[in-house]
Order: C-alpha cells, then structure tokens, then sequence
C-alpha cells in the first residue's frame, strides 16, 4: 500500500517504496500482488487497485507510505499486516490486531541481477554470447540496457543473434561528440538503475559507452565487471578515446575478464589484484563460432549470400576494407583512400568496402574512392554477411580492432592501417602486419601480399590467439561465484606452422 516518496503527495520520483514494491512484484508475480496508490490514477508498471479491494483479496497487507486514506483501514483479524511506516501505530483503529513478529517472508529475489550494458556494433557482437550464457543459467536474472550509441549497426547485430534490449538509452544523433555520447549515457543509465537495480553491470571493450557505463555503476556503487580487459597500446592518444577509456575502466571495475595473458599481465603491472582478473579467452571468437555454425548450417542463408555478392570475380584477388579510427579522420583518411585508389590501378585485384556511418569517414571515402571501378563501396553489412565476405576475401586491409582478432581465425592475412595496436598476440602470431595510415606503406604491404606467394602463404595460416569459443562460459563461470578458484583459464594454442 503506497508508492509515493512521502504521504499524501502524488510524486513517486526516488521513492524507496516504488523500488520495494518492485522488488515484491518481481519475486512474487503480478497476479500475487495487489498495489494501492490513491494518489495517482495509473502507474505504467503497475496495475492499481483500491484500499477496499486490496484489502479484502489480500492475505497480508504491507504498508510502505503513511497516506491518511490508511491510517483507518478496517483489516480483519485473519489477515497479517506488515506496518513499515508506522501508519496503523499512529492510527487511532483499535479493532486491528497485528500479528507481534510476522513470518518472514521472501520479499527479495535471491537470483544475481546482472545487467549487459553496450552500445555499439563490436560491443554487441562480442556481448551476445555472453548473453546468451546468462539467459540460459537459471541463477542469473539477466537484463539487457542498450545505450543506443550505435543504431542501425547496433540493431543490425541485435537482430542477427535475436537479441532485444529491456532499457534502450537511444543517445545516437548525427555526427555526435564524446562529450554528448557520454553525458547521456550516464544520465540515462542513472534513471534506469532506478527501475532495475543490478549487481553487477557487464560492459565490453573500449567505447565510451563502456567508460560511462561503468563510472555511472561506480557512482552507483554497483559492480563492474569489465569484458576484454587490459588491452593496451600504452600511447593514451592511439587509439583516441579508446586507449584512455579502457584504462580508466580498470578503475571503476572490480572484476576483470582478459581475454589473454598479455592482458591480464598488463593489469597486474598496474596493480590490479590478481584475483579479480580471469582469463577468459575473447568473446568475439565465441560469436565467430557461433555465427559461423549457424551460417554454415543454413544453406538458404548462404545461396541468398552467394547471390547478393554475385559481383564478386572469380579472376580477381579480393580485398575486404573497413576503417573508422577517429585519430584517422582528415590527414589518415585520405592516405588510406589515396593507398585503396593506387592498388585499384592493378587490374588482377577487386575492393569491396562496407563504408562506416560516420559521416567523417563517408566523406572521404565516397570523394576519392566512389569514380573506381573495382572498389566498391557498400553499406555496413550484417555480421554474417561480413563473415561470409572476410571468408571470401584474400587479405584484409582494416583499422578494426575486432577484425584483427577474426582474420587470424579464418586464416586472412590482415593489413592493419594503424601505427600502433593493443592485440600484439596476432603481430606475433604473424597473421597481421601494421602498416599505419600512411599511404606508401599500405600499398608496398599489400603489394607484397599480392606479389610473394611465400609471404601470403605465411600469412595466411589460421591461428587462434585470441579465444577457443569458450570465453562466455568461462565469464559465467566467474560471475556465480565470484570467490571460484581453479578455473580452466584460456591459454593459446602454440603457433601453427
Ligand atoms: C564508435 C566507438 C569506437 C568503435 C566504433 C565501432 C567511441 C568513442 N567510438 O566509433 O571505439 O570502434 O564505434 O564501430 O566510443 N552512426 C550512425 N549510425 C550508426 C552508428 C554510427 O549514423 O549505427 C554515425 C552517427 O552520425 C554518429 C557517428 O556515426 O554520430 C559516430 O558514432 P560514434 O559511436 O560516436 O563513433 P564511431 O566512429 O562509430
Ligand atoms: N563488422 C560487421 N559488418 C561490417 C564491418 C564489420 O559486422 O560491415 C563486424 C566485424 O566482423 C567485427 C566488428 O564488426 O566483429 C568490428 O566492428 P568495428 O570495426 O566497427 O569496431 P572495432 O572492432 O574497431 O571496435
């Protein structure tokens, strides 16, 4: 009985009562509660009802606001009344008998709350098999918050692995700065932290969603737990925001899931307690997996691919390309435009480029590369049809981190257009070369590739640093119960070859 923040007023903001009611309604059902507010007409969670039916159904009757209209209620004898505002106390109703300790009951769920928050394509990508682990455990009560930072590249992942979002903070507008990105995301996520308070927030990776996110758990003083943790380039301006969010992370996250021991050495060289980091292996391979499994089981889907990329010839070599860095924008975007359209001269060799949204990065790249006749440039492709290209493709010509993690698996030689990267694992491995955004450079590397059959052959054989496809489980693992020791830790197949 009661929602509002104080008796006799209609405004429900911040009320402890709303978020216990809440709680009592997720634990017990909707059909096993009745709720009374009379000072509001409707409520758009709860169905309400009147004191006089309320308390006539009811078997026990919990006041949580000490509005007048309680205060002389006739409750029969048979029925328990649970008094947590003094309302029946301060009554002048004699004929209430209240039971002197009434049984306790279960009013809390006891399943851990966690909440995936993400918002952009990599960071779906790598969270749907998280996901998914969750929502099959039965200890686990899972929600997912969607900022929104990303849209249509966000709900096309969404859609491929037939997620949806519980909270959707929708903060994407056009061409957006970090600083709008991140205020929203914190205030956003401070409202809905109301409405469903978790444990434990998860976020994924880099974005300034994941900074955001966690600091506004932090200042919520909800957990953080931290997927691909302690990746590091150690330069805060490559890549820019990425590296300095990351680490900033670190910070507010209690539990750290690295994906390699790099990673987790990279921690521990900060400091970071040994035993809050767990290494887990990437996500991202588990999603390669997954997509692949489905993708290979599903010959629909895979003549419908055959015919959407009908364009592709046979007799050329084809080069997959996608980039987006911020610190590329301007100078570093024309190099790798200027690079594709000198390598587009060779005739034995075809460009298919699903061009990024943001608008710094359209630009160039319909300016300079739109008139060739052997680039083409598409729009962002869905994850499986991206699979399908990079599985087509002969080398792959990127500035993506989650790119650089898959080529290595499928055996593609990936030419990296950045000077520095926080995935060495795949450098060593010898699957990935880092060109920078330099014009000259990109094409002498992929000229090479072209050109030395030795050289693409040595580049070319798959190799997995980064995963077994088991992270999720591994994250899971972890997350019921947080003290587990011994846990089979992700460790890298020696170098094949
Ligand atoms: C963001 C992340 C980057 C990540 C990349 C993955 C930050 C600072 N950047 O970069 O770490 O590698 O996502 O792709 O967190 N846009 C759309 N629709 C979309 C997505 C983007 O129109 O679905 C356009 C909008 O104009 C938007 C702009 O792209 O304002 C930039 O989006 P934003 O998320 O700020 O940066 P990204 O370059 O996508
Ligand atoms: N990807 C996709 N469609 C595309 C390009 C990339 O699904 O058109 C996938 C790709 O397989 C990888 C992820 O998006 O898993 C990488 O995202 P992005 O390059 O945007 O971000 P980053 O990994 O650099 O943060």
């Amino acid at each position: 009985m009661g929602l509002a923040f104080k008796p006799n007023i209609d405004d429900l903001r911040e009320s402890p009562a709303l978020f216990i009611a809440e709680e009592v309604v997720q634990a017990l059902g909707t059909e096993q509660c009745l709720i009374v507010e009379p000072n509001i007409d409707e409520h758009k969670k709860f169905a309400l009802t009147t004191c006089e039916e309320a308390v006539r159904e009811a078997d026990i009757v919990a006041f949580l606001v000490s509005h007048d209209e309680f205060k002389n209620l006739e409750i029969p004898n048979e029925k328990q009344v649970l008094d947590f505002c003094g309302v029946r106390s301060l009554s002048a109703q004699k004929s209430v008998k209240q039971s002197p300790s009434p049984p306790a009951i279960a009013l809390s769920n006891t399943k851990k709350r966690v909440m995936a928050v993400f918002g952009t394509r990599p960071e779906a990508i790598k969270m749907a098999p998280v996901v998914r682990a969750l929502q099959n455990c039965a200890e686990i009560d899972v929600k997912v918050c969607l900022t929104g930072q990303h849209r249509e590249m966000l709900d096309q992942v969404m859609d491929i692995f037939r997620l949806r979002g519980d909270f959707d903070l929708n903060v994407m507008a056009p061409n957006q700065t970090l600083g709008d990105v991140t205020c929203k995301v914190i205030q956003g996520l401070e409202q809905t932290f109301k409405e469903w308070k978790p444990d434990t927030i998860l976020v994924q990776g880099d974005t300034t969603t994941v900074l955001a996110a966690s600091l506004a758990a932090f200042y919520n003083r909800i957990e953080v737990g931290h997927i691909e943790a302690g990746l590091r380039t150690f330069d805060k301006q490559f890549p820019f925001p990425e590296e300095a969010n990351r680490c900033a992370t670190t910070q507010f996250a209690s539990v750290h899931f690295a994906p390699t021991l790099r990673s987790r050495q990279n921690l521990l060289n900060e400091g970071v307690d040994p035993t809050t980091i767990h290494v887990t292996g990437n996500t991202v391979i588990d999603a390669l997996y997954q997509a692949l499994e489905y993708l290979d089981g599903d010959e629909k889907t895979l003549a419908a691919l055959d015919e959407r990329f009908r364009f592709l010839l046979p007799d050329k070599r084809l080069i997959l390309v996608t980039g987006h860095r911020r610190e590329n924008f301007g100078d570093g975007f024309l190099e790798i435009c200027n690079a594709i359209s000198d390598l587009s001269k060779r005739r034995d060799v075809q460009f298919v480029y699903p061009v990024h949204l943001n608008p710094n990065v359209r630009e160039p790249v319909n300016r300079i590369l739109n008139s060739r006749d052997n680039v083409t440039l598409i729009e962002p492709l869905d994850y499986l049809s991206f699979l399908y290209l990079m599985r087509r493709s002969d080398l792959i010509l990127t500035d993506s981190g989650g790119v650089q993690e898959e080529a290595p698996s499928l055996g593609k030689p990936v030419v990296v257009m950045r000077d520095t990267t926080e995935r060495p694992e795949a450098v060593d491995a010898g699957t990935v070369v880092l060109a920078g955004p330099h014009r000259n450079r990109i094409v002498e590397h992929v000229s090479r590739l072209l050109d030395d059959k030795s050289c693409y052959e040595k580049m070319s054989l798959a190799h997995n640093p980064y995963g077994d496809g088991k992270a999720s489980g591994r994250i899971l693992d972890v997350l019921l119960d947080a003290q587990v020791t011994g846990i089979e830790i992700y460790r890298p197949e020696k170098k094949a070859g």
